[in-house]
């Protein structure tokens, strides 16, 4: 047989299994657009804002569709209702073994890419820590963001008189925040190492951005060069990171309270994990390496998450004097102007008082 004729065979096959596979598959999962073989939907989702082409997709085909990203079909929640009742449900925990999740988590470890028993237990332990925080010692997480809240405000008087861009002193803050929770560090805003660190964290996911949509057909990012670069960078960026956790958790371990009494998350881990050996435990979920790949998960998903909600409520503040105004007037009023805002505050404001535009 010639090449061509097996050429033109396995096409024959290729779309035939192709076309029964997407009847068969597709009388199961919600409606969405046909695609083509191989590609999927993608020639139809590029050339402007991902979000405007899924939005008119949902205008086409409801709030839950489905569409064809390559060879995998990724079912599309564009409403509360179904994002809410999905992820409550325990069928729907498993994480794919996709890149971005080997990059930055070395496979399906940490919190936000692991799933069954490895992410419920570290899950749970993080909420319980991190509420620890919050509610059973609300001033240690009061005085951590007043903390960081004041030396943004510092940074941003001292150049008051220049046009600043308020984007880089915000992430700053907010990792100020992170650290102090996990490693009970702060740095200055000048620091150097916190500035390096702080680059490195958005490389990262401005990187993960470039390398979402292909991450599975991990092939591609040798085809297309800017995608070999963000995937070699993410690489080198999530070394320099978890080298920097390693030395803490390093530095965490020589200084361990005997008498319990953890002071941050690193800390409070590491008794967890004595706790358990003293109990002749052998937790493979619990481990020092399972340990930083949390701590780089928080860092990696609470710092622009947070920040990029603050940027967005400063804008629309901008937008609107008039909200800005009545929301001042209500911190005025609330708080007062002797002392700084506080979590005990939060339930004495209007819940969504000021934050109509009139
Ligand atoms: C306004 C701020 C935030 C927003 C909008 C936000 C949004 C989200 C969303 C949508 C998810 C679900 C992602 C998914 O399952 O694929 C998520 C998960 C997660 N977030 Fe946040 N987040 C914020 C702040 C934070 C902060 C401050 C931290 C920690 C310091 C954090 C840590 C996590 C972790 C660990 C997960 C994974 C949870 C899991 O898989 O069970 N987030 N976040």
């Amino acid at each position: 047989m010639s090449v061509f004729l097996l050429f033109v065979s396995f096409g024959i096959v290729y779309l035939v299994q192709f076309f029964v596979k997407k009847i068969l598959l597709w009388s199961k999962l919600p409606p969405g657009p046909w695609g083509v073989p191989l590609l999927g939907s993608v020639p139809f989702l590029g050339g402007g804002p991902l979000h405007l082409k899924l939005d008119s997709l949902r205008k086409k085909h409801g709030d839950v569709f489905t569409v064809g990203v390559f060879h995998k079909e990724v079912v599309v929640l564009s409403d509360w209702e179904s994002v809410r009742d999905f992820f409550g449900r325990l069928d729907f925990s498993g994480r794919p073994d996709a890149l971005l999740f080997r990059q930055v988590a070395l496979g399906n470890n940490g919190i936000v890419s692991s799933q069954g028993s490895l992410w419920q237990e570290n899950r749970r332990f993080t909420l319980r820590v991190l509420r620890d925080f919050g509610l059973g010692k609300r001033e240690a997480l009061d005085s951590m963001i007043q903390d960081a809240a004041l030396g943004l405000c510092r940074s941003l008087r001292a150049r008051r008189h220049e046009p600043q861009d308020f984007g880089p002193h915000l992430n700053l803050a907010v990792l100020n925040v992170i650290w102090k929770m996990t490693a009970d560090k702060q740095f200055a805003h000048d620091d150097p190492r916190m500035q390096d660190f702080m680059d490195r964290v958005l490389e990262v996911l401005n990187d993960s951005s470039l390398l979402g949509p292909i991450q599975w057909v991990p092939a591609f990012v040798y085809l297309w060069p800017p995608a070999l670069k963000a995937y070699r960078r993410v690489n080198r960026n999530m070394a320099a990171i978890s080298q920097i956790f390693l030395n803490e958790v390093e530095e965490h371990k020589r200084n361990l309270p005997s008498s319990g009494g953890s002071k941050d998350y690193i800390d409070a881990y590491l008794t967890e994990m004595a706790l358990q050996k003293s109990r002749g435990e052998v937790n493979p979920n619990f481990t020092e390496f399972q340990l930083r790949v949390n701590i780089s998960d928080l860092f990696i998903a609470g710092s622009e998450s947070t920040a990029t909600a603050i940027r967005w409520s400063v804008l629309f503040l901008l937008c609107h004097p008039d909200v800005q105004e009545k929301l001042q007037a209500e911190v005025d009023s609330v708080v007062g102007h002797d002392r700084l805002p506080s979590l005990h505050d939060r339930n004495r404001f209007e819940r969504d008082g000021g934050w109509h535009p009139s």
